[in-house]
């Protein structure tokens, strides 16, 4: 018996140890469908626009690619706003389309992740339909309340605001209620109280693990739960006033949003969400991303809570922590922090970008793009890359008559509009130099292209020697490597302009991987040697648009030169000494023959 269990253990043990734990350290390349590649030519990218170029993505050298969303929507929120959780928009195709990609994506051993957005549906869903008729369950399955009538007039049950501006709450003439949207009217919020509104979700999470999905990326986690207005005499409380100086009456940051955001309940779900992930990881664990702006220790809570497993919070800290004029004391210190707040055994990321911010080349300035790629491929744990950021692709222009985001169109203001919109970062994908850049032959894009696309370009960087594309796909392929993937990670602010990482492998047989960037716009030279990691003779394996040091090339640590704006990897090896020796051995052989 006791043999018997010992067996089933050993067995255990070995099916453990076959689940692919792939996205531990992995690059996760998020494609924004509606720009990536349009395939037939109406304008709007599609799935088998993104299916045809999967080779370059496989040849890029990511491991995943999360689509945002793909499902039927009447696009108020491009897609964020989702009637039916479990079809394709046929803006961008059919199911058997997505079949098609995900039997391509797994010959050319690409995963695919989904966005789950769990907060809303569009208010054209079925479910929205039947919850305003107050058919059965789905009476329930969204946030309702009824107004309030006083002498002064009728007002919405609470001073509540949407993050796209003025009230969070419209009036629905079938219902005879209002209903809460935390985004645009079209959004209505699903109500997490509702125990028949969590299993159905937890059923759409089920019916995309069994087409074989990799995993989700799960939008606005934080907003799933409001107050219980049982907990306040019925009703919904008004939210307090922040005083913030820029903000009017109508913007969200007029309020803090004490009972609208990162409510203690909210962290279960995503814990339950797990679990049905967990169930689906015969072969390999499934990602989950989860995208909350909040607070770091409330970041940090999703990860789980000691007893229970959570999601892999996003890491916006390059997004909201790092400026263009950041120096390296201060990403030291952005890097550090993230890290020491991190519970111990979980996966870091970092993001440099997505659909909803201004481009990092925008954001940080074209010179440290390969600085700020560098970081996010070197440190540990998982790479997330907005597409086009391999690129260097900056913000497009969008005037207000082209404007289609809903956060800028709800400003109404033809002037300040731009302040707002996430158009500019939702540009066409820029492939070549070609009308519309090679994204579309449609006489007009859904989006303009960017003004930059003749010289900013996949086919112009592939066939340029140094590009931010050969840059990014060359510390790409360190991603795997020991030293990356678990080695122990040093940063260090050598000077104010100079932050240099290491990793170290576990094992000496491995090399160890060194990158350094020089934030300043100068040259400089700097020594390593006392520099705890840095191997005594280092080969560049990556040198970044601006260094004058090129790939192979060898340096001594003690005596490194930086051009300015200079983003370098390296591995070590006594790479300096082996071809001579080598010469010398076979000259020593052919005197011996002689
Ligand atoms: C997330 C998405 C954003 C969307 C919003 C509402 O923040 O990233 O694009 O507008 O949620 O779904």
């Amino acid at each position: 018996m006791r043999e018997f269990s010992l067996l089933v253990m050993v067995a255990l043990a070995a099916s453990v140890s076959c689940v692919d734990n792939w996205w531990k350290s992995a690059v996760v390349y998020q494609i924004y469908p509606r720009s990536f590649m349009d395939s037939n030519g109406d304008g709007k990218g599609d799935l088998t626009g993104i299916k045809n170029k999967l080779p370059y993505l496989q040849d890029l050298g990511v491991d995943a690619i999360w689509l945002s969303p793909i499902y039927k929507s009447p696009m108020y929120d491009f897609g964020y706003d989702i009637a039916d959780y479990k079809s394709i928009d046929p803006d961008y195709g059919t199911m058997d389309d997505f079949d098609a990609l995900m039997a391509e994506a797994k010959k050319l051993g690409v995963r695919v992740v989904l966005d789950y957005v769990p907060n809303h549906t569009s208010n054209e869903s079925e479910w929205f339909v039947n919850s305003a008729k107050r058919n059965g369950t789905y009476a329930d399955y969204y946030v309702w309340a009824n107004g309030i009538t006083n002498a002064s007039g009728s007002y919405p049950p609470s001073n509540w605001i949407s993050i796209f501006h003025k009230s969070a709450w419209e009036y629905n003439s079938v219902r005879g209620q209002y209903y809460l949207h935390q985004f645009v009217i079209g959004q209505p919020d699903l109500n997490y109280r509702s125990q028949a509104l969590q299993e159905e979700m937890k059923e759409v999470l089920r019916f995309w693990l069994r087409k074989g999905v990799s995993g989700f990326r799960v939008d606005a986690v934080n907003m799933l739960y409001e107050v219980d207005p049982a907990d306040h005499g019925g009703t919904f409380p008004n939210e307090p006033r922040s005083y913030n100086p820029s903000a009017t009456p109508d913007d969200y940051e007029y309020l803090l949003h004490w009972y609208t955001k990162d409510l203690n309940e909210t962290y279960e779900v995503v814990y339950d969400w797990r679990e049905v992930l967990d169930s689906f990881a015969q072969n390999e664990t499934k990602i989950m991303m989860t995208e909350a702006y909040t607070d770091i220790d409330l970041m940090m809570r999703y990860y789980g809570d000691g007893k229970r497993d959570g999601s892999m919070p996003f890491n916006f800290v390059f997004l909201g922590n790092i400026t263009g004029s950041s120096n390296a004391n201060d990403m030291k210190l952005v890097i550090d922090s993230w890290l020491s707040k991190m519970p111990s055994g979980k996966v870091a990321n970092w993001v440099n970008g997505n659909h909803d911010q201004s481009r990092m080349a925008t954001r940080h300035g074209v010179n440290r793009v390969d600085a700020m790629n560098l970081l996010a491929l070197i440190l540990p744990g998982v790479t997330i890359t907005y597409q086009g950021e391999e690129l260097g692709m900056t913000d497009g222009y969008i005037s207000w008559v082209d404007t289609k985001d809903p956060q800028a169109c709800n400003t109404e203001d033809p002037i300040n509009y731009w302040k707002s919109s996430r158009d500019v970062a939702r540009t066409p994908f820029h492939w070549d130099a070609s009308t519309n850049a090679g994204f579309s032959s449609a006489a007009k894009t859904w989006l303009p292209v960017a003004s930059n696309y003749q010289t900013v370009n996949v086919e112009v960087q592939k066939v340029t020697n140094k590009s931010h594309y050969h840059f990014y796909k060359d510390v790409v392929a360190l991603k795997h490597t020991a030293a990356v993937a678990d080695g122990t990670l040093g940063t260090h602010a050598v000077t104010s302009n100079v932050l240099v990482v290491t990793r170290v492998p576990p094992s000496s047989k491995d090399h160890t991987i060194v990158a350094i960037i020089n934030l300043a716009s100068t040259s400089t030279t700097i020594d390593l040697s006392k520099i705890a990691g840095v191997p005594e003779n280092m080969k560049v394996i990556a040198s970044g648009v601006d260094c004058a040091l090129n790939k192979d090339a060898t340096v001594k640590r003690n005596s490194v030169s930086l051009s300015g704006n200079c983003a370098l990897a390296f591995e070590n090896g006594a790479v300096r000494f082996v071809a001579p020796f080598l010469l010398y051995c076979i000259t020593l052989f052919l005197i011996w023959l002689q």
